[in-house]
């Protein structure tokens, strides 16, 4: 399929979508949404694929929600389309997602990388939420994911005065997993990934799915979840191989079984 704001390749096991909107510095439209949902939901089906990694240019990964697409919305507008209800969707997708981060992350940007499970950035990487400068609040999720993220005084820090943050503040923070050199990110990106997909399916979509119910139940449900899914796990071939491969000193070949 042929997109018009986003690139799509699969490098063996892992699926690899570029924002490509260059003279917007990757400014997330409905085309962009719309498109990076097909994407998403090809590589879901795509068995072949085991992760995903999303990315986007050594300037920006994505300068926000596309301001000049907003600014003649009105309320009613806004409220009867329910103006970036969509984005939530990338939650959804059961495979990781890796976002790969160099330049800014702002606004929608550093929301649609925090929507991935985890980010790599490059040491060139600056997240914010300047969203407060043009007289509105984020909107995809930022003062939820964020807050969750790195914590009240750090959340309400960006999101009040619309600074940013470098690699260096965010990693240390929490937001980011790792910083990698700018010239290795998407390489390294895709290495996380397909280590990732060489693992057994069953146990990385479950893996993902019990990290995020930290995020959404008591702990006491989170627990009894992920022992649950712990205990369904030894239902698997994959289990048997993985256990047999450890004690019998040699590795594992997971087959999805
Ligand atoms: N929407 C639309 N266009 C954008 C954009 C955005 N978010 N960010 C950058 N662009 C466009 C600029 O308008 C410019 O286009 P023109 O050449 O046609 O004027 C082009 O990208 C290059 O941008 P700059 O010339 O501004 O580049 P710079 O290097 O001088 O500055 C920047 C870079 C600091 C990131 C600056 O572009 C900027 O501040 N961008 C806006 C950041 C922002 O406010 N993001 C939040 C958006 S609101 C939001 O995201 C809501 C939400 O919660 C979902």
């Amino acid at each position: 399929m042929a997109y018009e704001t986003i690139l799509v390749e699969t490098h063996g096991a892992v699926g690899l979508v570029t924002l490509n909107r260059p003279q917007a510095l990757n400014a997330l439209n409905s085309t962009v949404l719309k498109e990076l949902l097909a994407a998403f939901a090809a590589f879901e089906a795509d068995e072949a694929v085991g992760a995903i990694v999303l990315t986007g240019s050594e300037k920006a990964f994505a300068a926000g929600a596309d301001i000049k697409e907003m600014q003649p919305l009105s309320f009613p507008d806004v409220v009867t389309g329910d103006f970036l209800g969509g984005w939530d969707e990338v939650a959804g997708i059961r495979k990781p997602v890796i976002a790969a981060v160099s330049g800014y992350a702002l606004g929608g940007g550093c929301e649609l990388a925090m929507l991935c499970d985890f980010i790599i950035a490059s040491e060139t990487a600056k997240f914010g939420q300047p969203e407060i400068t043009l007289g509105i609040i984020p909107g995809m999720g930022g003062t939820q994911r964020l807050t969750r993220a790195v914590g009240k005084a750090k959340a309400m820090d960006l999101v009040l005065t619309g600074r940013m943050m470098d690699a260096a503040e965010a990693e240390r923070s929490g937001l980011v997993a790792r910083i990698v050199p700018a010239d290795k990110l998407v390489e390294e990106a895709l290495t996380a990934a397909a280590k990732i997909a060489a693992f057994s399916r069953a146990s990385v979509l479950l893996a993902k799915e019990s990290v995020g119910r930290a995020f959404e139940v008591t702990l006491a449900e989170g627990l009894r979840y992920e022992r649950r899914q712990f205990q369904s796990l030894f239902a698997t071939e994959d289990q048997k191989e993985g256990m047999a491969a450890f004690v019998e000193k040699r590795k594992p070949a997971f087959r999805n079984r």
